[in-house]
C-alpha cells in the first residue's frame, strides 16, 4: 500500500455562469490535463434564490459527459431530444452529451430557499465524442449507501466500492464517484486503484488528509502505514484536494466530522480543444461544432 500524496489543496473560487448563477468552481478551463479525465467541477451552494434562479437556459454540449448531483433543492431539466424531468435532493443525472445535445437546467431552492449541488464534467475519448447522447437519471433511493462499523458512510454513485456497485454504467473514463461522511475523530483509509487520477472535494465539516510528500501543514500524526506523514487541517468550506500517484488516501475527521466527494477516473491522455460547453480534440472539430450550431445540424436526428 502506498499513500497518495496531496499535490495541492485549494479553495473553489466564486464565479458566475449561465444566466447569472453565482457558484464556486473548484477547477475548470485552466489546465485540462491536471485532473484528466475530469475537466470541470462546480459547486452550486446558495441560500439566496435571486443568485441562482435565472439558471442555465438552453445551451449546447458536445464531446463530454456532465454529472449533476443534487443535495438540496431541485433542478428542472429539458433537452432537444424531448426529455424532461426534475432532479431532487440526493438524485444524480449522468448525461453523455456525445455528438450533441441542447438542454436547459433550472435550479430551485428548497422550502428555505436553499440550493446545493455539484456538476462535474468528464471528458470523452476521441472514439466516443460523437456517440449518441444518453441520459442516466438516478433517484436517491437507488444509490447504494454503505455504513461501516465506525459510522463512516459512503454513497456509491458510480463505480464499485466496498463490494457495492453504483447505478450509473457504461462510462468511458471508468470513473468512481463517492460521497463519503466520516464521523468526528475517526481516521479512515480508502483504496483507489493506482491507474486512476483522483481528487477529493470537502464540503462539510473539516479534517486532515495524510500527506506523504510535503512538509507543509500541521503535524498531527507521524505514523500511517509505516510512513512518516504530515497531515494538514482543511476547512470543509469548498476545498479541493488533488492527489498524486498511489493506491490509497487517509483522512482524519475533525470534531465536526467531514463530508467529501472522492472522485477518480482513468486519464484519457488526448489533446483537448475546448470552447465553452464543447470539448473536442482539435480546433477543426470545434469549428465544425460551431458551424453545426449555426446551420441547425448540431443535433443528429434520431434513427
Ligand atoms: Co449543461
Amino acid at each position: 500500500m502506498s499513500l497518495r500524496p496531496t499535490l495541492e489543496t485549494r479553495l473553489a473560487q466564486p464565479t458566475m455562469e449561465g444566466a447569472g448563477v453565482h457558484l464556486h468552481r473548484a477547477f475548470g478551463f485552466h489546465n485540462p490535463s491536471e485532473l484528466d479525465p475530469f475537466l470541470l467541477f462546480d459547486d452550486f451552494r446558495n441560500e439566496d434564490p435571486a443568485k441562482f434562479e435565472a439558471g442555465f437556459p438552453w445551451h449546447p454540449h458536445r464531446g463530454i459527459e456532465t454529472i449533476t448531483y443534487v443535495l438540496s433543492g431541485s433542478v428542472d431539466h429539458g433537452d432537444s431530444l424531448g426529455n424532461t424531468g426534475t432532479l431532487g435532493a440526493g438524485d444524480v443525472q449522468w448525461m453523455t452529451a456525445g455528438s450533441g445535445i441542447l438542454h436547459q437546467e433550472m435550479p430551485h431552492g428548497n422550502a428555505q430557499g436553499q440550493m446545493h449541488g455539484f456538476q462535474l464534467w468528464a471528458n470523452l475519448p476521441s472514439s466516443l465524442k460523437m456517440t449518441a447522447p444518453r441520459y442516466q437519471d438516478v433517484k436517491s433511493p437507488d444509490i447504494p449507501e454503505i455504513t461501516d462499523d465506525d459510522g463512516t458512510t459512503v454513497r456509491v454513485i458510480v463505480g464499485e466500492f466496498w463490494g457495492k456497485r453504483g447505478p450509473v454504467d457504461g462510462i468511458a473514463a471508468d470513473p468512481q464517484y463517492l460521497d463519503i461522511s466520516v464521523p468526528p475523530g475517526v481516521k479512515k483509509t480508502f483504496r483507489i486503484d493506482t491507474y486512476r487520477r483522483a481528487f477529493a472535494y470537502v464540503f462539510e465539516g473539516a479534517g486532515a488528509f495524510a500527506d506523504a510528500s510535503q512538509p507543509a501543514g500541521v503535524l498531527l500524526e507521524k505514523e500511517v502505514a509505516g510512513e512518516e506523514v504530515n497531515i494538514r487541517d482543511l476547512s470543509g468550506d469548498r476545498t479541493l484536494i488533488r492527489f498524486g500517484t498511489g493506491d490509497e488516501v487517509t483522512v482524519q475527521a475533525g470534531e465536526q466530522g467531514i463530508r467529501f466527494l472522492l472522485v477518480s477516473g482513468a486519464p484519457i491522455q488526448e489533446p483537448v480543444a475546448w470552447h465553452g460547453p464543447i470539448v473536442m480534440n482539435t480546433t477543426a472539430e470545434l469549428q465544425q461544432a460551431m458551424a453545426d450550431l449555426r446551420n441547425g445540424t448540431f443535433i443528429k436526428p434520431a434513427h
